[in-house]
């Protein structure tokens, strides 16, 4: 608790005591104790086998809120909200200070569970419209209900995005707008799904059945949220890896740092308007990201080298897409990807490298990504020129249509910009690294566009020192504009 800045242990504490008020205010004789005890009981034992070390990765990712609201469903304010509490105390934390999370987690489970129980009783969702049949179990009172749980579920789903936030704001020094923005409308679709396995619980339960019947929801959903979390976590370590890589790239050459991005982000928009399905303009998003991955072969002194380069050098350099392909060979997740690594350097007229293949042989994928790669390399400030306007580089890549570039790429990115247009995010390297020559040494050997298949190699040799201060920036990674928070469990229940 100690080491929580002054003003998130007064959220935590402030938290405690409003849930406590919320739990011990409300109890007495009336309490349905059994009931309490029961859903308390089950909702511990959901959060207890994410704690199992051999059911670890076998529990949803996050809280399993069908229960607690179940107990909105069921239970006055409250009763609800004690049965939150065991659960979320026993549930398990991955990141220090243990106890104070776990304290947090229940307290603000507590009152979110209070105000979605208080919202529902308010809005007699435990005593239907005059002449409607009572009581959740009868099937006909269940259209009356609808609109109180709907509610209920609203009410729970502010407050923990109101206490998300607050947390997010003194504990981990985020600014008010960003700790926000977004949080509850992030929150709310599975909330809701959650929500209605709630309630259909809650009808079980109340049903002729009585409470095991409520298993035959809740099983079902604790079994698909796994399986959700197991797409999580790999989608995760796919996320992993590409940025490892990408990082590697980076600390080894600068100018890929911000670039590799940029090309992901045109190659994704050139995917959407040439038809590409959601599964392969993400891969195609990949391919760009990761086109130079294997600079991390080429020797250093070659990448970073001041003047022209020697043929040798230009060989060495030009072996990076087979490095590429070798690295990501054996990354399935990685797909068409790893055609667009091994051959982002082909040309249409076959002059290409590695392989000199021509038009339609060379794969879709590496044909986007050439384009891209162009573009956003003509687009970008240099230490040894400005950035070309857009309008240049668009009418220089279509000069080259047809002999460098596939043609039908070209229109695709042509049609894209004129749709979205192109906002490139300047990185910290490319602000630190200034102008050092404006219009200068803007290499396109073979008159087309600055790329590295351009022969004069203005990528990768283009008598570009690294300036001061570049070397330090890097370490800090990309994630500079990003919430620190993003990406992480953080106090998120
Ligand atoms: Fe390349």
């Amino acid at each position: 608790m100690r080491a929580l800045p002054a003003g998130a242990r007064a959220c935590v504490l402030c938290v405690v005591l409003v849930a406590g008020l919320c739990v011990l205010t409300g109890l007495d004789r009336r309490t349905p104790w059994d009931a309490v005890v029961l859903l308390a009981v089950l909702y511990a034992a959901c959060e207890l086998l994410t704690r199992c070390r051999l059911l670890a990765h076998m529990g949803p990712a996050g809280a399993f809120f069908p229960v607690p609201l179940a107990a909105v469903f069921l239970l006055p304010p409250s009763a609800a909200a004690l049965v939150a509490v065991p659960g979320a105390l026993l549930g398990r934390v991955g990141r220090r200070p243990e106890g104070v999370r776990r304290l947090w987690r229940a307290a603000e489970l507590a009152v979110a569970v209070w105000a979605g129980s208080w919202m529902f009783t308010v809005l007699d969702g435990r005593s239907p419209a005059p002449g409607a049949p009572s009581g959740l179990g009868q099937a006909s009172a269940l259209p009356y209900v609808l609109l109180p749980a709907g509610a209920a579920v609203l009410a729970f789903c502010g407050v923990l995005a109101l206490l998300d936030g607050a947390i997010l704001v003194t504990a981990e020094r985020i600014g008010v707008r960003t700790a926000w923005r977004g949080l509850f409308l992030r929150a709310l679709a599975p909330h809701c799904v959650h929500g209605l396995a709630g309630l259909m619980t809650a009808v079980l339960w109340r049903s002729p059945y009585g409470p095991p019947a409520a298993l035959f929801v809740l099983l079902p959903m604790y079994l698909s949220c796994w399986v959700f979390a197991q797409y999580q976590r790999e989608h995760e370590a796919h996320q992993t890896t590409i940025r490892a890589l990408v990082q590697a790239v980076d600390l080894k050459d600068r100018y890929t740092r911000g670039h590799s991005e940029r090309v992901g982000r045109a190659a994704a928009m050139m995917a959407a308007e040439l038809g590409m399905d959601e599964e392969r303009r993400e891969v195609l998003r990949i391919a760009g990201i990761l086109h130079d991955v294997g600079k991390i072969g080429v020797p250093t002194r070659v990448l970073r080298k001041d003047g022209p380069l020697t043929p040798e050098e230009r060989r060495v350099i030009e072996l990076h897409p087979e490095y590429g392909h070798e690295m990501v060979r054996g990354i399935g997740f990685l797909g068409e990807a790893r055609a667009a690594i091994l051959h982002h350097h082909e040309r249409v007229d076959g002059r290409g490298y590695p392989y000199g293949l021509a038009g339609d042989r060379i794969p879709e994928f590496a044909r986007v990504v050439a384009v891209a790669d162009a573009f956003d390399a003509m687009t970008s400030t240099r230490s040894y020129r400005r950035a070309r306007p857009v309008a240049a580089a668009v009418a220089e890549l279509q000069k080259c249509a047809g002999a460098q570039f596939d043609g039908r790429m070209v229109a695709a990115l042509v049609a894209a910009l004129e749709k979205e247009g192109w906002n490139p995010v300047v990185t910290a390297d490319e602000w630190g690294a200034g102008i050092t020559g404006a219009g200068a040494g803007v290499g396109s050997a073979d008159g087309g566009a600055e790329t590295e298949s351009a022969g004069a190699g203005a990528e990768v040799g283009g008598g570009d020192a690294a300036p001061r201060g570049v070397r330090a920036s890097l370490l800090v990674g990309q994630r500079g504009n990003v919430p620190p928070w993003v990406g992480r469990r953080g106090w998120r229940p």
